[in-house]
């Protein structure tokens, strides 16, 4: 997604906003520019590109002012331009915005503005905004009834800063995250905690339908009726903002690496909400777990294990999806919702349908000041640290923990599992990488490969079609063993890789079957297995262990492979292309 950042204080703006959007870059990063106030003048500088690529071109740092906004883009309206970058100016260039979201009636909006005489050089929603309010404040000649006026005016989800040439910042938020941090002599407004940690850590989470205005070294909170709302001062963990690479190249290896711990790190701080959902899984009629992309993989699994360990019955839903049939959605059942950042607008969505049929929300979210974590009941925190890497990689295993803990409440501690030792046996996966790193050399230059498993392992080859896809941009596909003969066979021949997950579970001897009629298609086999067999041919080993384990041991070394394959292929691991790491819009 876009984040969007703005500073007021005594310092000069732009080299503070540049930091932000540096550590804010994961959400988005197809462009990047910079607005300040100096002297009664809006200073504007923007371009394509990563925040330093266009930093260095254009020296977004320099600009002159201790106000500021700035914004880094992920393509919604419009292409990847210079013209479509923010911040936009407004056409008198009294104002300027950035914003992150969509407004849903920019077309009439434009026709109306352009009707009035103003004029679009870009082909953003966020143009129409800055107009709108160009034109609303020429008619108000004041900055609140300027906001208040225009947010009864544009529909859609939004968070924007925008900056009036007299050196007054106003920022609204709706349906999209917007944060304000208070410093010492200083204010920031921003997407995420990250864009100002470093400078302080006193955040106010703005309430939906609000909006602030900053000025004259104080600020107002009000609401979209103009009232005051209230507010809160949260003291935001200083961990978020611990987001750096260290000896690692790139922050996807380290968050890999990390999962040694932060399999340990798991649900640790919410013994007590682990507790309390495991008491309402148990006494509900319905249960429904939500996700989108890798969180709804780990929403299969949770299916797999409460079914099979503590015999109850959960539907999992692709949250996306929900809106399509709402009604499937039982009253006051038990609503799973799983999302890393907690700000997925399609699984914020879901979340709304089920409240309406007075569900239960069990959220399980690494970032506990998210938007989930605030609509929740019961907030089970991942608690493995800023997850940066566009591709999730320890929030999900960390949520198969929490899962094999809420199931093991359930059972009343009968599944033993020893984490301390599961533990070791990952961090020998990750110490041994040499292999991987030669596999991922033979997949450079393919074009398809295939993963399949069955059973619980079916949603570990989902997820390791989407890690492969996401990183190394070859087409990846997730089949389910039983599958293979009712179509998939069709594509195996000898220019194919095929990855069999085969952990000696009961699935094991289905699935040796089909390694062998996919190798007998002439396709090359890369088994993933505690068992060698001479099938494969290449087989990466995984420890034997309690079987409820394995999806996590099998993931750990694709997520490897991906990354290495990725190296092979020369993408940016971190920032795979037309992605953005938290999807805050539909
Ligand atoms: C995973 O690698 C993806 N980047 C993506 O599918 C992600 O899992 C999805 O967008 C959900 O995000 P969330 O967990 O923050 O809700």
């Amino acid at each position: 997604m876009c984040s969007i950042i703005g500073y007021y204080g005594k310092e000069n703006a732009s080299p503070i906003l540049v930091k932000g959007l540096k550590r804010m870059e994961y959400r988005g990063y197809d462009s990047v520019g910079v607005a300040t106030e100096s002297e009664n003048e809006i200073k504007l500088k923007k371009g394509i590109g990563k925040v330093n690529e266009v930093n260095s071109k254009v020296q977004l740092d320099t600009l002159p002012g201790k106000i500021g906004i700035g914004h880094t883009r992920w393509a919604t309206h419009g292409r990847v331009t210079e013209l479509n970058a923010h911040p936009h100016p407004s056409n008198s260039g009294k104002i300027a915005i950035v914003h992150n979201g969509i407004i849903e009636n920019f077309e009439e909006l434009k026709k109306e503005l352009e009707t009035d005489g103003y004029d679009f050089k870009s082909e953003t929603d966020s143009e129409v905004i800055v107009n709108l309010l160009q034109k609303n404040y020429e008619i108000t000649k004041d900055v609140k009834k300027t906001i208040l006026k225009t947010v009864s005016e544009i529909k859609g989800h939004y968070a924007f800063v925008a900056m009036f040439e007299n050196g007054q910042l106003a920022a609204a938020r709706f349906h999209e995250p917007l944060i304000i941090g208070v410093g010492q002599d200083d204010f920031f407004l921003s997407s995420d905690v990250l864009g100002f940690i470093e400078f302080t850590d006193n955040a106010i989470y703005l309430e939906n339908g609000n909006f602030v205005i900053i000025d004259k070294d104080k600020f107002q909170v009000l609401d979209f009726d103009g009232n005051n709302p209230g507010y809160g001062i949260t003291k935001v963990s200083k961990e978020f903002g611990d987001a750096y690479k260290g000896d690692y190249a790139h922050f996807t290896l380290k968050e890999i690496y990390e999962q040694n711990e932060t399999i340990l790190k798991a649900g640790e701080k919410a013994i007590d909400a682990i507790e309390k959902a495991a008491e309402n899984i148990k006494d509900a009629q319905n249960i429904y777990v939500t996700g989108s992309g890798t969180s709804y993989n780990s929403a299969l699994i949770a299916k797999q294990i409460l079914s099979k360990y503590v015999k109850i019955k959960a539907e999992p839903i692709m949250s996306s999806e929900l809106q399509f049939s709402p009604e499937t959605i039982e009253e006051n059942s038990i609503f799973i919702a799983i999302s890393q950042s907690g700000e997925s607008a399609d699984v914020l969505d879901a979340v709304r349908i089920a409240k309406k049929a007075n569900c239960r929300i069990i959220a399980i979210v690494n970032l506990l000041t998210s938007s989930l974590a605030r609509e929740a009941d019961i907030v089970i925190g991942m608690n493995c640290g800023p997850e940066i890497g566009v591709a999730a990689t320890k929030s999900f295993t960390s949520q198969l923990v929490i899962l094999y803990k809420i199931v093991q409440k359930i059972s009343n501690n009968e599944i033993t599992i020893d984490f301390k030792e599961f533990s070791k046996s990952i961090s020998k996966t990750l110490d041994n990488p040499t292999k991987i790193q030669q596999i991922a050399k033979e997949l450079k230059d393919i074009s398809d490969i295939y993963i399949l498993g069955r059973g619980i392992n079916y949603p570990i080859a989902k997820e390791a079609a989407l890690k492969l896809k996401e990183l190394t941009y070859i087409h990846a596909e997730g089949i389910p063993g039983g599958e293979l003969k009712h179509g998939p066979l069709a594509l195996m021949d000898s220019n194919v890789y095929v990855i069999i997950i085969n952990p000696s579970d009961s699935t094991y001897s289905d699935t040796l079957t089909s390694a062998r009629e996919i190798k007998a298609r002439g396709a090359k086999i890369i088994g993933i297995s505690d068992i060698e067999s001479n099938i494969y041919d290449y087989w990466i080993e995984i420890p034997k262990i309690n079987e409820v384990l394995y999806p996590i041991s099998e993931i750990v070394p694709i997520q490897l492979l991906s990354y290495y394959a990725a190296l092979e292929k020369e993408t940016d691991p971190d920032y795979p292309r037309n992605l953005a790491k938290s999807v805050t819009v539909k």
